[in-house]
């Protein structure tokens, strides 16, 4: 198991955002997260990424809890999270947030700031994975379209080679022809070997490329199957597939 997340409550201030969510990630698949708004699907994903802290239970890597680690002095400190990219979970927000006034070469050098090695080869496999990167490679990212925009922000995580790409709606906004391109191109990352947590709103093509599938509302897992099968549950049908 690549990452579970045991019975977690994540709240803003008096808010419960997240009820005991528990779910896992095994290596090499897709899992998707669906649900409506609100739901708290970013909110879990940022707390997988260090960006917010648990009030309850654990997100565990490799079995090991991830948020916390033991101090020099031997207290329990929370993982900075720079350091959970580092350890191989890299986050595409929602809305891209690629840096607007950076051109897309400096955007993706960015996203291997903690590297030391030669990031060459890296930087060749997101310009044949976005050929339009390439083209574009000393345009200011703030000037791309939204489609390029998202596939930079996709770029830029798989700078940092990350084990788990966790992706937030990249569907967000774009024409549905793109999104189609956009999902080919997340199962293509897939299939060279990177796992993939797909939070989506678009539930019909999120299930349609993963493995697997949970249903979150208002903060709870209320299902969790082959997405196949949510594809054909009369539930999920009714509420998320436009019946
Ligand atoms: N910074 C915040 N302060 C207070 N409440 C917040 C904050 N961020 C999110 N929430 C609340 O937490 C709940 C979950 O929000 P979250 O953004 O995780 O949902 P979501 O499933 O990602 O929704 P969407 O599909 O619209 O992106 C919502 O009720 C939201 O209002
Ligand atoms: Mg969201």
């Amino acid at each position: 198991m690549l990452l579970s997340v045991d019975s977690l409550d994540v709240s803003y201030g008096a808010i419960k955002a997240l009820h005991g969510v528990s779910l896992h990630i095994d290596r090499g698949e897709i899992v998707t997260l669906i649900g409506a708004n609100g739901a708290g699907k970013t909110t879990l994903l940022r707390t997988i990424s260090g960006l917010l802290r648990p009030t309850k239970g654990c997100v565990k890597w490799h079995g090991e809890c991830l948020p916390k680690q033991v101090g020099k002095d031997g207290d329990i400190h929370y993982r900075p999270a720079h350091e959970i990219v580092r350890l191989g979970v890299s986050h595409v927000p929602e809305g891209r947030q690629v840096f607007a006034s950076l051109t897309v070469l400096e955007n993706l050098r960015l996203g291997a700031y903690q590297r030391t090695d030669d990031i060459t080869a890296d930087l060749d496999r997101c310009f044949t994975l976005f050929p339009v990167l390439a083209e574009r490679r000393s345009q200011r990212s703030g000037t791309l379209s939204g489609g390029e925009q998202q596939m930079l922000a996709i770029g830029r995580a798989l700078m940092q080679k990350p084990q788990l790409l966790l992706l937030d709606e990249p569907s967000l906004g774009l024409a549905p022809l793109v999104v189609r391109k956009i999902f080919q191109i997340i199962r293509e990352i897939n299939e060279q070997g990177t796992t993939i947590f797909l939070v989506e709103q678009n539930a019909h093509l999120a299930l349609t490329i993963a493995h697997r599938a949970y249903v979150l509302q208002t903060g709870r897992v209320i299902k969790s199957d082959k997405a196949q099968t949510l594809l054909n549950d009369p539930e999920v049908k009714e509420a998320y597939l436009g019946g």
